[in-house]
């Protein structure tokens, strides 16, 4: 433990700011340093992030050392449900680095998650592997696609699209829990933590710049009810698919959908989005054009509990903090 820091919760007040100004040119997003405060304080306000998500730090006095995000999930580990810590936004001030902060605090995050009941540290890198090997997390390795929508010569299908409505939510939890069924280590995906992924998303791009990001939500109906959805990203980075479901085991109404979806926009010749799919996830009008280890390292650390196995895992770009 680092001499008179301790672990807090870090919820608003000059603390807060203190981590906000921080963290702000490396994840400020194109955002203004108040939306960006906005855009995460409306993410702590979410019904999900009330309950699930929190900043926290090493605090000396009035100074936070380091900080980091704090997310708890339910997941499966095989048929049996656990807790899993997430943790994001590890950030270390310039002039504080290479002390050591950053292990003592994810050493403290962990013996706090520990006494929660968690059994696994989840996080995201985007500074490799190596670091976070170090520190005793592995690799689970994972991989983004790129997907290619091809011209349909019959034209689009006749498919109705129309935006998702929060009523479609439990359609969607429905969906979405099928995939997870048999995997080694899945997300359990409430209605709250979906609407989370499609807010914090759909934030980002109001808060932003015009026309610099967009959210797209779309479900397709049969029978008065979503039979299908995707949710689709778009913003400098290019078009992602950070989700999607069906009922159908292959995919083909998500299939059809992104047809549709692609027919909107006739002029554009680029029609590829980046996603992750389950193996058994593949709509026959879609191409798989490349795939790639993720830029955003998926890392786990054994907390306590029974080992998991992470040989199938079911994760979904949406989910990734
Ligand atoms: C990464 C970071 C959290 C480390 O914090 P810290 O308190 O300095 O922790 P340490 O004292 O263990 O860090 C020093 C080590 O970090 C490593 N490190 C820092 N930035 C790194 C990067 N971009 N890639 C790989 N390693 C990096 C250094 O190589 C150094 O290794 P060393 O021990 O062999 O000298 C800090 O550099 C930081 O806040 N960086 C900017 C935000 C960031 O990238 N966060 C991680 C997101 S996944």
């Amino acid at each position: 433990m680092v001499k008179d820091a301790w672990l807090q919760d870090i919820p608003g007040g000059p603390l807060l700011d203190q981590v906000l100004d921080a963290t702000f040119p490396r994840w400020g997003e194109g955002l203004s340093r108040q939306a960006y405060g906005s855009w995460n304080k409306a993410q702590g306000l979410t019904v999900w992030g009330r309950e699930r998500l929190a900043r926290v730090g090493l605090v000396r006095g009035a100074e936070v050392l380091v900080s980091a995000k704090r997310y708890l999930f339910d997941a499966q580990a095989g048929d049996r449900p656990v807790t899993v810590l997430g943790i994001g936004a590890v950030f270390t001030p310039g002039g504080l680095r290479g002390q050591g902060l950053a292990p003592a605090l994810i050493d403290a995050m962990i013996e706090d998650g520990r006494a929660r009941g968690c059994e696994v540290a989840l996080l995201f890198s985007e500074i490799g592997a190596e670091y976070y090997e170090r520190l005793g997390f592995q690799t689970v390795p994972r991989s983004v696609l790129t997907i290619d929508v091809p011209r349909n010569r019959l034209g689009a299908p006749a498919t109705l699209v129309r935006a998702g409505e929060p009523q479609d939510l439990p359609h969607l939890v429905e969906m979405s829990s099928r995939y997870a069924r048999g995997a080694g280590f899945a997300l359990h995906r409430p209605a709250s933590l979906i609407e989370f992924g499609l807010l914090r998303r759909r934030m980002l791009a109001g808060l932003g710049p015009a026309g610099l990001r967009a959210l797209e939500f779309f479900v397709s109906e049969e029978g008065n009810r979503a039979a299908s959805y995707i949710i689709v990203s778009r913003g400098p980075a290019g078009a992602s698919l950070v989700e999607c479901g069906d009922y159908d085991p292959a995919g083909a109404r998500v299939g059809a959908m992104l047809e549709v979806l692609a027919a909107r926009e006739p002029a554009e010749t680029d029609r590829t989005l980046r996603t992750w799919w389950p193996a058994t996830f593949r709509p026959p009008q879609i191409t798989v054009v490349d795939a790639a280890p993720s830029p955003e390292v998926m890392m786990v650390r054994h907390i306590q509990g029974a080992p998991v196995d992470y040989s199938s895992v079911i994760y979904w770009p949406s989910d990734v903090f």
